[in-house]
């Protein structure tokens, strides 16, 4: 390793010796000829131009040849942004995972011809590298939403726009991509539906998703957005969902304003209990005899008075001791 490089840098400098001998003497018979006569005879590289052939023959001679010196290479993207500093700057400013190499796309460059009409042609083609239709056969034409150098940029306007759907229904785009999200609010409509629509929740960019507090008081004060969540699923706000046994009876009470009061004022066993225990789902009516069995009295007694009610009034409210 060490002998190679020793060996190599020794040919180096020697070829570089024979070619100031040449490039001298080759300086050396053009200057004798005079300057009138360039040097046919002497190698090329010995040619020189601009007012360095009067000058500093040794040097100028070296600077020329250095220009061609290289083999090219492939422009880096910021070499091409030099010239397309729009589309440079579009890949950098975003998190695309498209920040690889222009030439990667680009495989045909500057071959746009207008008189061919072959633009369409030359540019890259999606579908090289995205063998899949990511969204199904509806959504082909890719560029009407994504642009190469910035994908994730996606216009609003278009994914919302509106269009003729089953049945002539008038659907937006999004209902076309996220089918669930749409097939739930369409199963268990409520005044989201028509008041408000993915667009009035989703709106503006993409991807947003709003708090229910943009719209909405809370039941009670301190109530978090997550916790609305809790009861209400975002798609289908007006279905309650089961809430656990130990929210708080002032979310309850919020509504049933009287029966809390009750309640809460109420010294018996049944104010221990929260709404929860008792109603497992929003609006079930559970049956004293589902807690306290068929028997609680005497039989003969509940056959008289079947009704518990009678007697106990009211289960927010029962008569204290
Ligand atoms: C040279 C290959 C290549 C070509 C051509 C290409 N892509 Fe990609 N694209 C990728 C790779 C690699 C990724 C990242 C991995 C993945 O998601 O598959 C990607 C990711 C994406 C993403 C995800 C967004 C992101 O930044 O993560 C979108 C959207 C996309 N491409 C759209 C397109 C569209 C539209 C076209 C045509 C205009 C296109 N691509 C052409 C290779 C390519
Ligand atoms: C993921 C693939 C992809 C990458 C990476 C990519 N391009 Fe493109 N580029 C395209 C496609 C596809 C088009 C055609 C867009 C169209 O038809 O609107 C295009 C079009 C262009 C155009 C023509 C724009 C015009 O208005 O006619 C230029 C210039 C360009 N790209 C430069 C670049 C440069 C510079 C880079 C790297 C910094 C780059 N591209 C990286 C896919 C890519
Ligand atoms: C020295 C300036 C310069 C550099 C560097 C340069 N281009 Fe261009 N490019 C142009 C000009 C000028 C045009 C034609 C006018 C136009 O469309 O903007 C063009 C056109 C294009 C086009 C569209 C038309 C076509 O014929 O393909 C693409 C795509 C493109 N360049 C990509 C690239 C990529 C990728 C790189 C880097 C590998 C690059 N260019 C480097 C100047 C440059
Ligand atoms: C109607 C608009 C629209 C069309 C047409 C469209 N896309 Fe998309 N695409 C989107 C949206 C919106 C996203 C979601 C972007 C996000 O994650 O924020 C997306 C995401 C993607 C992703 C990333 C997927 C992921 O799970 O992260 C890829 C890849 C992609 N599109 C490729 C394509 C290709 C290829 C085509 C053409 C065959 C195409 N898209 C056509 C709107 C569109
Ligand atoms: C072309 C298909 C397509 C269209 C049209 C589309 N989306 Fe998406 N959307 C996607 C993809 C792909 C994702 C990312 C992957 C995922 O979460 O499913 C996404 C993600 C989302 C997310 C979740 C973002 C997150 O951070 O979890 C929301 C919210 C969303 N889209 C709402 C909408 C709304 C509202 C519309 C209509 C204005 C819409 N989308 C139109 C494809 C689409
Ligand atoms: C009343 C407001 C509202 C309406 C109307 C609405 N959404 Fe949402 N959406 C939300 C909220 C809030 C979330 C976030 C839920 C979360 O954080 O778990 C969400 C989440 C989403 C998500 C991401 C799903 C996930 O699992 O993270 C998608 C996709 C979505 N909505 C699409 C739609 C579509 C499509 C429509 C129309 C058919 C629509 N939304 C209508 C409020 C709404
Ligand atoms: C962009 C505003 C907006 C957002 C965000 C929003 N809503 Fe609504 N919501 C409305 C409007 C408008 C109505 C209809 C008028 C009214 O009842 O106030 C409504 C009605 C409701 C209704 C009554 C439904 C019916 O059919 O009676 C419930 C329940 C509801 N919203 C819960 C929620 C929940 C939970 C969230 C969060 C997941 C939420 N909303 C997010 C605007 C919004
Ligand atoms: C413990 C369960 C629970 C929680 C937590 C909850 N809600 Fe409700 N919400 C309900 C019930 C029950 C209704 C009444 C449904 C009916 O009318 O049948 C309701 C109704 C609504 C309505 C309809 C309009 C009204 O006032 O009658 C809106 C709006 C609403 N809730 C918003 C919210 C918001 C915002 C949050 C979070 C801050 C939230 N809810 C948290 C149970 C809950
Ligand atoms: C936002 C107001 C609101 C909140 C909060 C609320 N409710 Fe209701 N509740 C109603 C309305 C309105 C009705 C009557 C319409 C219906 O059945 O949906 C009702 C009905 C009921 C019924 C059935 C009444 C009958 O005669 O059949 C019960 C039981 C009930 N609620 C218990 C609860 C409990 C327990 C909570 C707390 C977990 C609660 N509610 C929270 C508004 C509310
Ligand atoms: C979800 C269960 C449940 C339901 C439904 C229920 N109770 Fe109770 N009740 C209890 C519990 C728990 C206690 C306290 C322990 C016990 O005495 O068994 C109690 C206590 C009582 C007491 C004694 C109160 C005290 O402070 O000594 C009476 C009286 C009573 N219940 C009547 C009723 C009546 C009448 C109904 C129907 C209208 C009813 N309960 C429905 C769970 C329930
Ligand atoms: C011990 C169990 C128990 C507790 C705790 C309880 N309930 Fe009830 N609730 C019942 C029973 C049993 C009925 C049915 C009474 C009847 O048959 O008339 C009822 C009926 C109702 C009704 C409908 C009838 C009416 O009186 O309007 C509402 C609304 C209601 N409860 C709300 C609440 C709320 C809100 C709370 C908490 C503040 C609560 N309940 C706590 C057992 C309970
Ligand atoms: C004819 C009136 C009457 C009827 C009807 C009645 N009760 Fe009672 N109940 C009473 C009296 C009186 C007490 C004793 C009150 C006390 O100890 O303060 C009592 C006590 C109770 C107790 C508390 C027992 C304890 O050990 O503390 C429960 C639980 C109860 N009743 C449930 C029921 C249920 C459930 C029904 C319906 C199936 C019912 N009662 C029907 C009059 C009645």
């Amino acid at each position: 390793m060490k002998r190679s490089m020793i060996a190599g840098l020794t040919a180096l400098v020697i070829l570089g010796m024979i070619f100031l001998c040449v490039a001298c003497a080759g300086q050396r018979q053009q200057d004798r000829a005079g300057a009138a006569a360039p040097a046919v005879t002497g190698p090329p590289t010995a040619v020189t131009t601009g007012p360095a052939a009067a000058g500093q023959p040794a040097a100028a001679g070296e600077g020329a040849s250095d220009l061609y010196r290289d083999e090219p290479r492939p422009l880096k993207p910021v070499e091409c942004g030099r010239c397309h500093r729009s589309e440079y700057e579009r890949l950098r400013a975003g998190d695309s995972r498209h920040r690889f190499d222009c030439l990667k796309c680009h495989r045909q460059l500057h071959a746009y011809r207008p008189p061919a009409a072959n633009y369409a042609a030359v540019m890259p083609k999606c579908g090289r590298c995205h063998q899949q239709q990511p969204h199904g056969p509806e959504f082909a034409a890719c560029r009407r939403c994504h642009d190469p150098h910035a994908p994730k940029n996606i216009p609003f306007a278009v994914i919302a726009g509106k269009s003729r759907g089953q049945g002539g229904r008038e659907v937006t785009a999004c209902e076309r991509c996220h089918r669930q999200e749409a097939a739930e609010m369409a199963a268990k409509p409520c005044k989201h539906n028509e008041e408000v629509g993915c667009t009035g929740c989703h709106a503006d960019r993409h991807g947003v998703k709003p708090s229910c507090l943009d719209c909405h008081e809370p039941h009670v004060a301190g109530q978090q957005y997550r916790d609305c969540l809790v009861c209400h699923r975002p798609h289908s706000a007006g279905d309650i969902l089961p809430y656990p046994e130990n929210t708080g009876n002032e979310v309850c009470g919020s509504c049933h304003q009287e029966i809390a009061a009750h309640l809460r004022q109420n010294h018996t066993r049944h104010s221990e209990l929260t709404c929860a225990a008792c109603h497992r789902r929003h609006g079930q009516v559970p049956d004293c005899r589902q807690c306290h069995g068929q028997q609680p009295h005497d039989p003969a007694m509940l056959r008289k008075f079947p009704d518990c009610l009678q007697c106990h009034l009211d289960p927010h409210n029962l008569p204290e001791k």
